[in-house]
């Protein structure tokens, strides 16, 4: 059986992302030709059957956003795709907007025409100038072939696409900063509610949604969200772009379908990751980016699908996959993703501008030997605060790394934490106590 699918990069390897035929030829367009022919209602029907979860990270039913924003009566309302792909170990957006960017943008006409929306933008990550380009060479293309812009196919319709350049920072893609830095404000998060359905873009009603998420809609359209379903796990249809990265001997994007194939093949298997480079030894996979959680070896048994990893603690979140082996230690590891969050940090509240710095501190504090058993209790403490009590994504999930791995290498914790005999030792020829030679000279 053939573990890898082509449903949303169908024509990937196709010479000119650009050629309109070329993307005809592979089914494109079929989606967004029988959308125009359907109602609202049962464009959001589809979208709900086929269980499409999120592919920005969080996995909120599409279906359900899609009918939430379809509820409210008011207008323009927008519709925004998230490409700001600030998760390391991420790459698979930027794979879809250089290869089939025509699935983003007729994912997200069949969006307009459900909300009546007349404009949407593509939040591209700064980084990915050269992406943004070519988004907007195939926002042109489409508009010269009448399948965006005014009156779209003949249908009435009328829907155009801008291309924003993103602001270089990971809190922007969080949605609600992601619409400040949009609007030209600086990129931090907003408070919710309303929600950005009811208050977004421009303060109006607005659909923000992940490029995958948007990618995956063509088909579910053409061929009905049931298809859709069957092709995944029955609580979370379709398939889903992984990003394997580290040490791995096949590094790259594969589409696969969610629920049939566990973490041990997708790493290991010769068609997928290829197993580790030579010499090297598994030791633990980093999964859905430096926000998500630390899979060991117990946890290379579960089932790639958003239940089934949840039940493991593990989770799908951006389809990062980053394999490390054993000449990595987990400390050094966590201390750098410890690095990233604490450089990242919008500032905005307490317990994650201050909770960062802090974790950074105690981590560099056990990697020297210099922690003790309340410093581990502190850290726990901290983590337990930043998750329940930071204003958004980013300092709720920081410690979530941290709080996995804790719990997959308790004795790279433990075993390096200060015992009393130890303070002694050190503590013995300090040259400020009273009676020290080097005091007293
Ligand atoms: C700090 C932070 C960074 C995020 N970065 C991204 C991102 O780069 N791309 C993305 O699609 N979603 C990102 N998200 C998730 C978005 O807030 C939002 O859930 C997503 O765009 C919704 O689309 P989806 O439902 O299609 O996944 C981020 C969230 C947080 C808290
Ligand atoms: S959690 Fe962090 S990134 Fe989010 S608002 Fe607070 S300081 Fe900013």
């Amino acid at each position: 059986m053939k573990k890898t699918l082509t449903l949303i990069t169908a024509g990937a390897d196709a010479p000119d992302p650009l050629s309109v035929s070329a993307y005809e030829s592979v089914g494109g367009f079929k989606g967004l030709k029988k959308a125009l022919t359907m109602t609202p209602a049962e464009i959001v029907r589809e979208v709900l059957a086929a269980k499409l979860l999120g592919r920005g990270g969080a996995a909120y039913p599409a279906g359900k956003k899609w009918e939430q924003l379809l509820k409210i009566p008011r207008g323009p309302k927008y519709v925004v795709a998230n490409a700001d792909e600030g998760e390391p170990g991420t790459f698979k957006d930027r794979l879809i907007m250089d290869k089939v960017p025509f699935g983003l943008l007729e994912g997200m006409a069949v969006a307009g025409h459900v909300f009546g929306a007349r404009n949407g933008y593509v939040y591209v990550r700064g980084e990915y100038r050269l992406i943004g380009k070519k988004l907007r060479a195939a926002i042109e293309t489409l508009k010269a072939a009448g399948r965006l812009g005014e009156n779209i196919l003949g249908s009435g319709f009328s829907f155009d696409v801008k291309v924003v350049s993103g602001a270089g920072a990971y809190v922007c893609g969080e949605n609600s900063a992601l619409l400040n830095s949009t609007e030209g404000k600086a990129g931090r998060p907003r408070i919710k509610p309303p929600h950005l359905a009811e208050v977004g873009l421009f303060l109006k009603p607005t659909l923000v949604n992940n490029v995958e998420t948007f990618a995956c809609v063509p088909s579910i359209v053409a061929e009905g969200g049931e298809r859709f379903l069957s092709l995944g796990h029955p609580e979370g249809g379709g398939t889903k772009l992984v990003c394997l990265s580290g040490r791995v001997k096949n590094p790259g994007v594969y589409e696969i379908p969610l629920g049939r194939l566990t973490l041990r093949e997708l790493i290991f298997d010769p068609e997928l990751g290829g197993g580790m480079r030579e010499g090297d030894v598994f030791n633990f996979a980093h999964l859905g980016g430096q926000s998500g959680p630390i899979a060991g070896i117990a946890g290379l048994d579960a089932v790639y699908a958003h239940s089934e990893l949840k039940k493991a603690s593990l989770a799908v979140g951006s389809g990062a996959i980053v394999v490390m082996d054993r000449s990595v230690g987990i400390l050094d590891y966590l201390r750098r993703v410890s690095e990233f969050f604490a450089g990242e940090s919008c500032g905005k509240c307490v317990p994650c501008r201050e909770g960062n710095g802090t974790i950074l501190r105690y981590l560099k504090t056990l990697e020297d030997g210099e922690a003790g058993p309340e410093e581990l209790r502190a850290l726990s403490l901290l983590a337990e605060t930043m998750a329940r009590a930071s204003f958004c994504g980013l300092g709720q999930a920081a410690p979530t790394a941290l709080e996995s791995a804790r719990k997959i290498f308790p004795e790279e914790f433990e075993g390096r934490v200060r015992r009393p005999e130890d303070a002694e030792v050190r503590e013995a020829p300090h040259p400020t106590k009273f009676g020290d030679s080097a005091a007293t000279a």
